[in-house]
């Protein structure tokens, strides 16, 4: 999508919003540190230095620059989405006897179950985005996925393509999660078997995305749930702010403290190097990045959205 090289000193009248962007990039660009996703092996096969970023007000206006083509895959950056169709389908009060909304302060995969109730501790890590995947209707997995894939689609006003070579990866490589989804299970908190869970989870962190897709997705959440790009009301108004609500609380996982402070945006990271970033009822931001840093965040989509909010005042607080 951006083909031009960076040229500061010429303005562009047309769109400076995209003019900021790409300004933005090329402060991230020579954050070269970080590693790849590696214990989903299928992962090590991105393109190490694809940046890309796009912007989506929610008139419905879409700028971008750099690789917001690329296709990656969503990964954790689907569970907000996923979150937001399980409370669409079933209430608010019916998924939280199922997941907390707390901050973990752990790691995405941590082995999470309060003590007491036996949920996970928010939806955002795997614990309990795989608790929320097997509450969406369908008796098998593959029931499942197809109601959240139309949903992800929905959030993207495109069908989205499901990378099967990564699907598998996850598949085969994904005992951990299964061992997330048994534990659930066996404290009541699971809504389908633990093998239906993560066949629907697998599938859904496979779903191939850009960047562009992800701020039109964020813009759905920014805009109060009506796709600004189709005009498809996708969840209510109240899903909007509760989904919302928990990435602002808990996106970045053990990061979403320093997060909040320093830029100050909901937003949910994936291992495939994507973030969504919302500013509620202005816009939503995709970044794309597949360099990762220790907790499992792009280092560049970060500094992407640290400086977009440093520069243009941002921070919603
Ligand atoms: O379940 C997993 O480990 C991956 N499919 C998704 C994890 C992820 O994206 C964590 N995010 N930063």
């Amino acid at each position: 999508a951006d083909d031009q090289p960076y040229e500061p000193t010429i303005p562009d009248l047309r769109d400076p919003v995209r003019q900021a962007l790409r300004s933005v990039l090329e402060v991230a660009r020579p954050h070269a540190d970080g590693e790849l996703a590696s214990y989903i092996p299928e992962l090590t096969h991105a393109d190490p230095e694809a940046l890309g970023a796009a912007l989506v007000s929610i008139r419905g206006t879409v700028h971008e620059v750099g690789d917001s083509e690329s296709t990656f895959t969503i990964q954790s950056v689907s569970k907000p989405f996923v979150f937001a169709l399980a409370l669409e389908q079933s209430g608010l009060t019916e998924v939280i006897r199922h997941v907390g909304v707390e901050p973990s302060g752990e790691p995405f995969n941590a082995i999470s179950l309060e003590a007491a109730s036996g949920r996970p501790l928010n939806p955002m890590i795997n614990a309990g985005a795989i608790v929320m995947s097997s509450l969406i209707a369908g008796d098998t997995a593959e029931e499942k996925f197809a109601e959240i894939h139309a949903g992800l689609n929905a959030f993207a006003a495109r069908e989205l393509d499901l990378d099967e070579s990564v699907f598998e990866s996850e598949h085969a490589t994904g005992d951990r999660n299964r061992a997330l989804a048994y534990l659930t299970q066996a404290a009541g908190t699971l809504g389908s078997t633990a093998e239906v869970a993560t066949g629907a989870y697998f599938r859904q962190c496979s779903v191939a995305v850009n960047a562009r897709d992800l701020a039109i997705m964020a813009a759905t959440l920014a805009n109060g749930g009506t796709n600004p790009v189709s005009g498809e009301r996708v969840i209510r108004e109240d899903v909007a702010r509760w989904t919302t609500a928990v990435m602002t609380s808990c996106g970045m996982y053990d990061a979403s403290g320093d997060w909040l402070v320093h830029v100050g945006l909901p937003a949910k990271s994936g291992v495939g190097g994507g973030i969504v970033a919302i500013q509620p009822e202005q816009f939503g931001i995709g970044t794309f990045s597949p360099r990762l840093d220790e907790r499992g965040n792009s280092v560049r989509g970060i500094v992407v959205l640290r400086t977009l909010s440093e520069r243009y005042g941002l921070h919603m607080l």
